[in-house]
């Protein structure tokens, strides 16, 4: 941070200053992780400065070779860690490797089959408010009322009754495991194309701790950001007849120029991805969860679906009396990190919601287990029953901070917030 402290103190006292609060605050936020400083320093590498439309081999910028090694590199450990027989690293975002999938085999006014944003979905899978909504008639699934798992014989019924050229699996906020066949199957009776955004659970799929949608699905989308405990971009895999649209789609159908050093940082996240203590992280994340599911439960709250199979804990506050913003408020006073979420069939607005959405992924990558998820429960329970408290709250606070500070984050320095 030399640099920084010769030209622009004032970002870098913000980058301390939010240093200090990842270091000081529980963050169990589903879609968040702590990526190690490695992946921090390819992002700030001379990457950054090289500016290469195109792909290996076929740019439209001179001085590539050295970008070119770099991005067959990562395409080649996507392809490895996820089994896949192509992979396009460009995409800047989640919503981008989404958008490159559709540009590739879409026309607008084609119908998809995807999961309800109200029910754990996600915006780019057509929903009105994205723009996927407007190119593309969208036609959504839902959870089953009574157990709150995916509804297969729903999604059968509509897709032969919509008939969409591409059905979409993968959510948001869905705490149990997808039947990737069961869609496979469904989609090969209308012969439409199957699409996973595996965006959340990417690094319990990389670990080989839950199912890959990999072998059924003719496209795969994902964050590097989340359980992946990478740089924030996105990827898509896809099967290798898709290869050339795939990749004429990112670019110049939805994308310029790709960012190098995210392309670079996504090589040393799939790199650290095959490591055991990838692998340990992601198994204790799942455990974790179940077992913070299962003290809240005890402590009286609701789980969604009744428990959970993955880094996601979605909590129904209705029976506790209390709303999901107000929830979301009271802990993030004591220091732990949620968000609000809606539920299926939530008598709330979004912005209001019945519920609250736990992920594991960034207390597991401090180190903690399941001691500290029972005791974490417990604190939650403290923080929600009486928020207005003062004795109570500032003890749940004294005693988060005590439990960042016995699990710093890895490879934290003190003042910068990350190595030196
Ligand atoms: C299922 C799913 N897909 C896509 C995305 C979007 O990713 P991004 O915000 O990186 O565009 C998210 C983000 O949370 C997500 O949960």
């Amino acid at each position: 941070m030399d640099f920084l402290e010769r030209d622009d103190r004032e970002v870098l006292e913000l980058i301390r200053k939010e240093g200090l609060r990842q270091r000081m605050t529980l963050n169990m936020i589903a879609a968040e992780n702590t990526a190690p400083p490695s992946i921090l320093d390819a992002l700030g590498s001379v990457f950054n400065n090289k500016t290469a439309e195109g792909y290996p081999g076929r740019r439209y910028h001179t001085g590539c070779r050295v970008t070119d090694e770099l991005e067959l590199l990562a395409v080649g450990r996507a392809k490895s860690l996820f089994h896949a027989e192509h992979a396009n690293v460009q995409p800047h975002s989640g919503v981008n490797a989404n958008l490159g999938v559709y540009q590739a085999v879409l026309r607008p006014g084609d119908a998809l089959l995807s999961m309800k944003l109200s029910h754990g979905g996600h915006l780019s899978h057509g929903d009105p408010a994205s723009l996927t909504g407007r190119v593309y008639r969208s036609f959504h699934y839902g959870v089953k009322a009574d157990t709150e798992f995916l509804d297969y014989d729903e999604i059968r019924a509509l897709a032969l009754k919509h008939r969409p050229r591409m059905i979409v699996a993968g959510a948001s906020s869905y705490p149990r495991l997808i039947d990737y066949g069961a869609f496979r199957s469904i989609a090969d009776e209308i012969s439409a194309y199957f699409l996973v955004d595996m965006a959340h659970i990417a690094g319990l799929v990389a670990a080989c701790v839950i199912p890959s949608p990999v072998p059924h699905a003719d496209f795969v989308t994902f964050t590097t950001y989340k359980t992946m405990m990478g740089p924030h971009g996105g990827i898509i895999l896809c099967k290798g007849k898709y290869a050339n649209k795939i990749d004429r789609a990112v670019f110049p159908g939805t994308q310029g120029t790709p960012t190098l050093s995210l392309v670079a940082a996504k090589a040393v996240c799939f790199n650290l991805a095959t490591t055991p203590r990838f692998i340990e992280v992601q198994q204790r994340t799942v455990r974790n969860a179940a077992v913070l599911c299962e003290a809240l439960k005890v402590k009286g709250y609701r789980p969604v679906s009744g428990g959970t199979d993955n880094h996601l804990v979605l909590l129904d506050l209705r029976g506790k009396g209390l709303k999901g913003d107000a929830a979301e408020r009271a802990l993030e006073d004591v220091g732990i990190l949620t968000n609000r979420n809606v539920i299926p069939f939530d008598p709330e607005s979004t912005k209001t919601t019945s519920g609250l959405r736990f992920g594991t992924a960034g207390v597991t990558v401090r180190g903690m287990g399941e001691g500290e998820m029972e005791k974490i429960a417990g604190l939650i329970d403290l923080a929600l029953t009486s928020p207005q408290e003062r004795d109570v709250t500032n003890r749940v606070k004294e005693e988060v901070g005590a439990l960042c500070l016995r699990f710093p984050l890895p490879g934290f320095a003190e003042e910068e917030g990350r190595d030196p």
